[in-house]
């Protein structure tokens, strides 16, 4: 199941989708009439080669990295081993020197989840790696060995040129195997994932099977073993079912997925940030407490101030649930903590806000709604230049299927929306000018259904037209 042939007669059927696909526009922006949707929302069985494990004993699987420290000159490299703890090194040398080096800062977990009990999850940070620079590694020892490779992002700087894609509510069906394969073969080559959170969806299964993070773990290995993705935790990552007694939210994610949150004076792997190239990145968790008082909130009150756009114009915050959204699903999930923290996004000029949840894909304008206060009225979003844009991108195509639903007439501040799946990228040139594009499925993988070009609040803060 790792391609797939179109049935006969769908490239007549995907002529006719597009000559009906005229934009209907609403007294809000655009809504796009555009949805082909193929595949039957079910997850690829259990022997789908996409799934398949390594070859030999005890082999690591579900390889996977992600940056390793706060500026991008670390790594943490992560894979489990089915039966036994097996080797604890990572091996690695860069492409320039060739010079041998291994590390065994690693360390190996495991979980019992219900009647699951988990492999040997290893992981391993390196850290004072050079910048833009090759590496190759190797996990595993003697004939289950396996080799990988990673790119280090560019020193950390104003006008670092750096191409981010986006994936969201990824899950492990055949839609998920299109978009995943779809942004490996995106033209503007990105770097590496902001993953806006909901990985495996292994709790739509019975008891929660865990077998099923571990399968998504061996399905995206294709591209996360060999670029960094940054992970945000979704509603899919909590796990928390009393019915079977496991009271530990976060349990199996938090296990697997190692997040290097301490280099940002986080408490919680929940929530930090990065700097990459020319971006400051703000991970915030929709699913922690986020009032006033908590430690997510005094976290954030901290983290903003500190963030130099003269270093890293671009400010990007990355959330699970929408703070915007116009679609009938998860409708005003996000309005508490939109309360809570957008007048700081609003001061402090956010670029862009990248949320998944809504399976589907949605753009806003650049909106606050700051002014309303319950009493005074004041209740629609207003036009509003140093606000971010909202942009909903948890279309990655999983087992619950697609929001098709729309609030109608769509609102003044949604600027584009399509309910269909796929991924998007977001492409820095410099300290004033991104391109950013979204790229829907079933349409080949060079057609862009919506894009913008982003212009810095910080530095360039004009009016963008997409
Ligand atoms: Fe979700």
């Amino acid at each position: 199941m790792g391609s797939h042939s179109f049935a006969p007669g769908s490239s007549a059927l995907a002529v006719l989708a597009c000559f009906l696909s005229v934009a209907v526009i609403c007294n809000g922006g655009t809504t796009s009439p555009f949805v082909r949707k193929i595949w039957p929302s079910v997850d690829m069985p259990f022997d789908s080669d996409v799934f398949a494990a390594p070859t030999g004993h005890n082999a690591p699987q579900q390889v996977h990295i992600t940056q390793g420290d706060h500026v991008g000159k670390g790594v943490i490299v992560s894979w489990v081993t089915p039966h036994e703890p097996g080797s604890n090194k990572v091996h690695y040398w860069s492409e320039k020197t060739g010079r041998k080096k291994h590390s065994e800062n690693t360390v190996v977990k495991t979980y019992k989840y219900y009647n699951y009990t988990s492999g040997y999850i290893h992981h391993c940070t390196i850290k004072d790696l050079e910048p833009d620079t090759k590496y190759h590694y190797v996990v595993g020892s003697g004939h289950v060995r396996r080799q990988f490779w990673f790119v280090t992002p560019p020193e950390v700087g104003p006008d670092v040129p750096y191409t981010f894609g986006l994936i969201g509510d990824l899950g492990q069906t055949l839609d998920s195997n299109v978009t995943l394969t779809h942004y490996q073969q995106n033209p503007y080559n990105p770097k590496s994932v902001l993953f806006v959170g909901d990985l495996s969806y292994a709790d739509d299964h019975p008891l929660h099977n865990n077998l099923r993070w571990d399968s998504w773990g061996r399905f995206v290995e294709r591209s996360v073993a060999y670029q960094h993705w940054i992970w945000v935790s979704g509603n899919h990552e909590i796990d928390y079912c009393p019915e079977i007694g496991e009271y530990t939210p976060f349990k199996p994610y938090l296990h697997r997925y190692e997040i290097p949150y301490r280099e940002s004076n986080s408490t919680s792997p929940l929530w930090y940030s990065i700097k990459r190239a020319s971006a400051y990145i703000i991970v915030l968790s929709s699913y922690s407490a986020y009032a006033i008082y908590t430690p997510q909130y005094v976290w954030l009150q901290e983290e903003l101030p500190k963030v130099n756009r003269s270093e890293t114009p671009w400010l990007i915050v990355l959330m699970h649930t929408p703070l915007y959204n116009s679609y009938n699903y998860h409708y005003m999930e996000g309005e508490s903590m939109r309360v809570v923290f957008e007048p700081w996004l609003v001061q402090y000029k956010v670029d862009v806000v990248f949320a998944g949840h809504v399976h589907a894909y949605e753009r806003s304008e650049r909106i606050s709604n700051v002014a309303y206060n319950i009493t005074n009225g004041l209740a629609t979003p207003v036009s509003d230049p140093n606000a971010p844009v909202y942009i909903t991108i948890g279309d990655g195509g999983n087992i619950e299927g697609l929001a098709k639903n729309m609030t109608e007439p769509q609102p003044e501040y949604s600027a584009f929306r399509e309910a269909s799946f796929g991924h998007a990228i977001f492409d820095i040139k410099n300290r004033t000018h991104a391109y950013y594009s979204w790229n829907r499925n079933n349409d080949g993988i060079a057609t862009e259904a919506d894009s913008l070009w982003f212009r810095n609040r910080y530095w360039d803060p004009v009016k963008e037209s997409s």
